[in-house]
């Protein structure tokens, strides 16, 4: 099967109006602005990949016996295109996106789509969306690409048929609050996210699914985001909801759980590398809850942030449990986390030289 596409273009007949996608630019928040476009790419196990088009952003038919609605068949990336000073338009690692997705098709017994097609695909998009990047400090146009089981069956089994579709949304910041307002994350004692052996690591739409009551029980004690524990000792930090966690300490050392059951991000990758570039001893290691609650009273622990590709890095200031509260330093944005985003959102941002080669010019 080859693993070369042509992308057939169909433009968009009546695009939105330049003054209305100014107005819909101006605020957008996270994940209500949709672009005029959208990718779409067929499989089958009898064509393999075909029919690539570029085409106006609608609504898709689905037979209601599509096996995703189902059986929750479903991966997902995300990734941001900046808007560079000249007049371009970058991503940021988006090859890391693509060897995900590939990782998350193979977990949830999904074809995997070529690296190039996945790249052309994202590529394709912001050409011909440009216009709905937006610019200032923190924003961007947020991409997604995802892919469904769309064959029409009730038997348990991996889909003959899928569907991957890329979709973007022009965005801010992703919390209310602002992107350097410190959030509060309230730990889910009742709730985990992922077992051993289960699907923590991909990035499929089930285990958002799964996450939404813990999300709703942070909500109800007014917090921001909700901390999983692991699934076989309640134990040991795990991740938010929808980003990684890192922690920093008096001693200028940090750490970061480990991978295993929780989403390999590429912001945390791009963080451990950022902070070792500059000599900063960091640790991929187990950090349990009863340690973070003990170094946050005695003052070990200085800062902490979650990141992650629609939060960037985004302080932690209050940590809710049933067994009671406790604050990060003074509740505020530290200073190893700011100058860390500023580090990784320079090079994002084409502020700064991009000694890594994480970035990916579109045009
Ligand atoms: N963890 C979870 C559960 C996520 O949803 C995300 C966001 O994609 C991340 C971590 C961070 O991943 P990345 O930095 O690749 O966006
Ligand atoms: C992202 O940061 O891209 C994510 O997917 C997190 C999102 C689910 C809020």
């Amino acid at each position: 099967m080859s693993d070369t596409l042509k992308f057939v273009r169909h433009p968009h007949p009546n695009p939105t109006p330049a003054d209305k996608r100014a107005a819909l630019l101006a605020n957008p928040g996270f994940g209500r602005v949709f672009s005029d476009h959208m990718v779409t790419i067929r499989y089958s196990d009898a064509k393999g990949w075909h029919d690539a088009r570029v085409e106006p952003r609608a609504p898709i038919p689905l037979d209601p016996a599509a096996a995703v609605l189902h059986y929750a068949q479903e991966i997902f990336e995300g990734l941001k295109a900046y808007k560079t000073a000249d007049g371009g338009a970058t991503l940021f690692r988006p090859i890391e996106n693509a060897r995900r997705f590939q990782q998350s098709a193979e977990r949830l017994a999904m074809p995997k789509l070529p690296e190039k097609i996945f790249l052309e695909a994202v590529d394709e998009l912001v050409n011909i969306d440009r216009d709905w990047i937006p610019d200032g400090d923190g924003s961007s146009l947020y991409i997604r690409p995802f892919m469904f089981a769309n064959e029409t069956f009730l038997g348990v089994k991996p889909s003959s048929d899928y569907l991957f579709i890329v979709i973007a949304s022009s965005v801010g910041a992703y919390f209310k609050s602002g992107a350097d307002t410190a959030v509060s994350v309230w730990v889910s004692q009742e709730y985990t996210r992922a077992a051993p052996g289960g699907t923590g690591a991909a990035k499929c739409g089930g285990n958002y699914a799964a996450s939404l009551l813990a999300q709703a029980e942070a909500t109800h004690h007014k917090c921001d985001q909700v901390v999983f524990l692991d699934a076989a000792e309640r134990k040991w930090i795990e991740e938010l909801g929808g980003m990684n966690v890192f922690f920093v300490f008096n001693d200028g050392s940090m750490t970061t759980p480990p991978l295993g059951t929780i989403l390999p991000g590429i912001t945390r990758s791009s963080v451990l590398t950022l902070a070792r570039d500059k000599g900063i001893s960091v640790r991929e290691e187990k950090y349990s809850y009863d340690q973070w609650k003990a170094d946050a009273k005695s003052g070990k622990l200085r800062e902490a942030f979650a990141c992650g590709t629609a939060a960037v890095l985004t302080p932690i200031g209050t940590v809710r449990a049933p067994d009671g509260e406790f604050v990060i330093g003074n509740g505020q944005s530290g200073a190893r986390t700011a100058e860390l985003k500023k580090a990784l959102v320079d090079i994002q941002r084409g502020a700064a030289s991009d000694p890594h080669k994480w970035i990916h010019k579109v045009f």
